[in-house]
C-alpha cells in the first residue's frame, strides 16, 4: 500500500503543520520554531517543538516526533490511511482512485461500522417490548427518554446470539465481531455468542462520533455490575473518557471527573454537560493529557467512600502533572453524584451548583486531609502538621499561591510567616533542582544515544552510532553530498543495523531524485520515524559543516575496523561531546 509520492507531497504542502498542530496546542514562537506544551505527555514547561524548516515536530520530554501525518495519527488515534484521508478531506483533495485500504485499516473501519450497528440494535431493542426490563430499569433510575436518547442507551436482550445473528445477517464476519469484542467464541464447538446479554447498554463515543466500545450494566445485584468492552483495535480504555464527546462542546473551561457512567448521565440531565468518567480504571496520565486538550481545570467528583477518596488522592498529582488546575467536589453523606441528585429530586440542579461553587482547590482538600492525621491540640502534633503542610505547599508552582497558603497557616497557628515561607521556598528550590537534574540526565542519555530503543541496536558502540547518525542527517540536509560520501564509505561499514537501514533508504531515495523525508510515515514504523526525527534534531542543532562530515567518516572508518567493542560511551566522552557542542554553537 503506497500513495503516489506527488500526492503525499501535495497533501503535506496543503496541510500546514503549524496550522494543524495549533488547533490542538497553543504555540509560542521561539526563533524560527514554535513551542508549546506537549499534547502527548503531561508537562508544565513546554518541550514540544515544531520545526518549520523540516515541517516536523519533536518533543524533548517524551521523544514523540514526526510529520503532519504522524501527528494526526497520534492525536486522533488514526492509522496511516485514515490520517491521509482526513488530511485530504481537510485540504479538499481527492483521494487517489485505487483501494488503498490495508487490512488493518479495513478491519478498523468494519469494527466502527459493527459498533454503530450494534448501538442501533441495542437502542431499538430497548424501545421494543423485548426491552421493557431495561427501559423500566432506566426509568427507575430517573432517566428521562430524552436523556436516554441523547446518550444512545440501549438494551442487550436476554439471549445468547441475538446481536451476533443480527450482525452476521448484516454481513459482518465472525472475525470482525470477536475483534470488536461484541461477540466471543463459544467455548465448545464452533460459532460465537453475544458478549453482552441481559444488560442495559452505554455506548462509548469518541471525539469524531465513532462508537468505539460499550459498557453494560446488569439490572440485579449480580457481578460484575458493569461489563466493559476489552481493548480492541479501535479502543484503548486507558486513553478514552466516557462522554468527552459531549463535554468538549459544553463551552466550559473545566471538566467534571466522575467515577461512573450513571454519574455522568445524571449530572448531564441536571443541566451540566461538562462531566466525563474514566471508564472504571484508575485515572491514567493519557486521560489527563486528553483532558488538558479541552480544559484548564478538572473538578474531581469521585464517590465519597474510602475507595473514592483514595482514587482522588491518586488523581490529583496525575492531573497537576498534565498542567491542569484541580478542584475537589465533596458530596455530603457518602453519596455519589447520581445518588445525590436523585435524593434532591427537583432541587437537584440547584443543590449541585452549590456544591460546585463550594468545591475547594486540591491544596485546600489535601491540607484538610492532612489536618485530620495530626493531633493539633498538642504542640508536637502542630509542628509535625506544619512540616507536612510546608512540604505540600512547596510543591505548588505558583509563588502567589504559595504565599496565600503560607499566610493562612501562619495566622491560624500564630507563627512567623517569613520563617514558614523561607522553609517552603527552600523546599521548593530543592524540588526544582531535582527536576532540572532529572531533565539534564534525560538529555544526556538522549544525546549519547544511550536510550537504545530497538533490540537491533544493542551492543553497538555509542561513538559509532553518533557518527553514523550524524552522517545520515548530513546526507538528508545535503543530498548533493551523496556521491562524495559513497566514494569514501560503503554501507557495510556501518555498525548500527538500524542506522544502516536509514542510510540505505535515504541514499536510495536521493539517488532516485526523491525528497528524502517525504514518505517516511508510510515506510517506517512510528518508533522508527520518531527515531529519525530525534536524530535529525539532535544533529541539526550542532550546525553541521563539511568538517563534521569528515569527522563522521573518520569515526565510521576507524570503528568499522575495530573488533566488536561493547563498552558504552564513557563520562569523558559525554563531557567531550558537550564541550564540542557548545563550541560548535558559537
Ligand atoms: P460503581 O460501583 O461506583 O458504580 O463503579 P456506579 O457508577 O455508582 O454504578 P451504579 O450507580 O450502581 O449503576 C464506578 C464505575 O466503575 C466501573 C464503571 O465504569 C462504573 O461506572 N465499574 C464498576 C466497572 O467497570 N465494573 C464493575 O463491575 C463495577
Ligand atoms: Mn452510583
Amino acid at each position: 500500500m503506497a500513495f503516489p509520492e506527488g500526492f503525499i507531497q501535495e497533501l503535506k504542502a496543503r496541510n500546514d503543520i503549524t496550522e494543524i498542530i495549533s488547533s490542538y496546542v497553543s504555540l509560542k514562537r521561539r526563533g524560527r520554531n514554535m513551542v508549546g506544551l506537549c499534547p502527548f505527555h503531561g508537562e508544565k514547561t513546554p518541550s514540544f517543538n515544531i520545526y518549520t524548516e523540516t515541517d516536523s515536530f519533536y518533543c524533548f520530554g517524551c521523544g514523540a516526533a514526526g510529520d503532519v501525518i504522524s501527528f494526526v495519527m497520534k492525536i486522533e488515534n488514526l492509522d496511516y490511511v485514515e490520517a491521509v484521508r482526513y488530511l485530504a478531506q481537510r485540504a479538499g483533495m481527492e483521494m487517489p482512485d485505487d483501494n488503498y485500504d490495508n487490512s488493518m485499516s479495513n478491519l478498523r473501519r468494519q469494527i466502527y461500522e459493527a459498533n454503530r450497528e450494534a448501538a442501533r440494535f441495542f437502542y431499538k431493542t430497548l424501545m421494543s417490548p423485548q426491552g421493557k426490563p431495561g427501559l423500566d430499569y432506566l426509568h427507575g433510575r430517573m432517566l428521562s427518554d430524552k436523556t436516554i436518547r441523547h446518550f444512545g442507551l440501549g438494551f442487550a436482550p436476554d439471549s445468547w446470539t441475538a446481536l451476533s445473528d443480527h450482525l452476521r445477517q448484516k454481513g459482518f464476519s465472525e472475525n470482525v465481531l470477536t475483534t470488536a469484542n461484541l461477540s466471543v467464541k463459544r467455548r465448545s464447538g464452533s460459532g460465537v455468542i453475544d458478549r453482552f446479554r441481559n444488560r442495559v447498554m452505554f455506548p462509548i463515543i469518541d471525539l469524531r462520533g465513532n462508537v468505539i466500545a460499550f459498557g453494560g450494566r446488569i439490572m440485579t445485584n449480580e457481578k460484575p455490575k458493569y461489563l466493559n468492552s476489552s481493548d480492541t483495535p479501535v479502543f484503548k480504555k486507558s486513553e478514552n473518557l466516557f462522554s468527552l464527546n459531549n463535554a468538549k462542546n459544553s463551552g466550559s473551561r473545566a471538566l467534571l471527573l466522575c467515577e461512573g457512567y450513571m454519574d455522568v448521565i445524571s449530572v448531564n440531565q441536571a443541566g451540566f454537560q461538562f462531566a466525563v468518567a474514566s471508564l472504571g480504571t484508575a485515572l491514567t496520565s493519557e486521560q489527563a493529557v486528553l483532558m488538558k486538550r479541552y480544559a484548564e481545570e478538572v473538578i474531581i467528583c469521585y464517590d465519597a467512600d474510602e475507595a473514592g477518596q483514595k482514587a482522588t488522592a491518586r488523581a490529583i498529582p496525575i492531573l497537576r502533572n498534565a498542567g491542569l488546575g484541580v478542584r475537589v467536589l465533596s458530596i455530603p453523606n457518602g453519596k455519589d453524584p447520581d445518588e445525590f441528585l436523585k435524593a434532591k429530586g427537583a432541587d437537584g440542579p440547584e443543590a449541585f451548583r452549590a456544591l460546585l461553587e463550594k468545591s475547594g482547590n486540591d491544596v485546600e482538600y489535601r491540607l484538610q486531609k492532612l489536618r485530620s492525621q495530626y493531633n493539633l491540640s498538642l504542640p508536637e502534633g502542630r509542628v509535625s502538621f506544619l512540616e507536612a503542610a510546608a512540604r505540600l505547599i512547596a510543591e505548588i508552582d505558583s509563588p502567589i499561591e504559595r504565599d496565600v497558603y503560607t499566610s493562612r497557616l501562619s495566622k491560624e497557628f500564630e507563627i512567623d510567616k517569613n520563617a514558614l515561607l523561607t522553609q517552603i521556598n527552600n523546599l521548593n528550590a530543592r524540588a526544582r533542582r531535582d527536576h532540572r537534574r532529572k531533565e539534564m540526565r534525560q538529555m544526556q542519555s538522549d544525546l549519547s544515544g544511550m536510550t537504545a530503543r530497538t533490540d537491533a541496536e544493542r551492543g553497538v558502540t555509542q561513538r559509532a552510532t553518533a557518527a553514523e547518525e550524524g552522517l545520515v542527517v548530513y546526507l538528508i540536509n545535503h543530498p548533493d553530498s551523496l556521491s562524495d560520501i559513497q566514494r569514501q564509505l560503503t554501507p557495510e561499514q556501518f555498525t548500527n543495523p538500524l542506522i544502516k537501514r536509514f542510510y540505505d533508504y535515504f541514499s536510495q531515495r536521493i539517488a532516485d531524485g526523491l525528497e528524502p523525508l517525504n514518505n517516511i510515515t508510510a515506510d517506517f514504523t512510528t518508533d522508527e520515524q520518531a527515531r529519525i526525527y530525534r536524530m535529525l534534531h539532535k544533529h541539526t542543532a550542532v550546525a553541521q559543516t563539511p568538517r563534521s562530515l569528515r569527522e563522521y567518516i573518520g569515526v565510521i572508518t576507524s570503528e568499522s575496523c575495530k573488533p566488536e567493542d561493547k563498552s558504552a560511551m564513557s563520562d569523558d566522552d559525554i563531557n567531550h561531546y558537550f564541550a564540542r557542542m557548545r563550541q560548535d554553537k558559537k
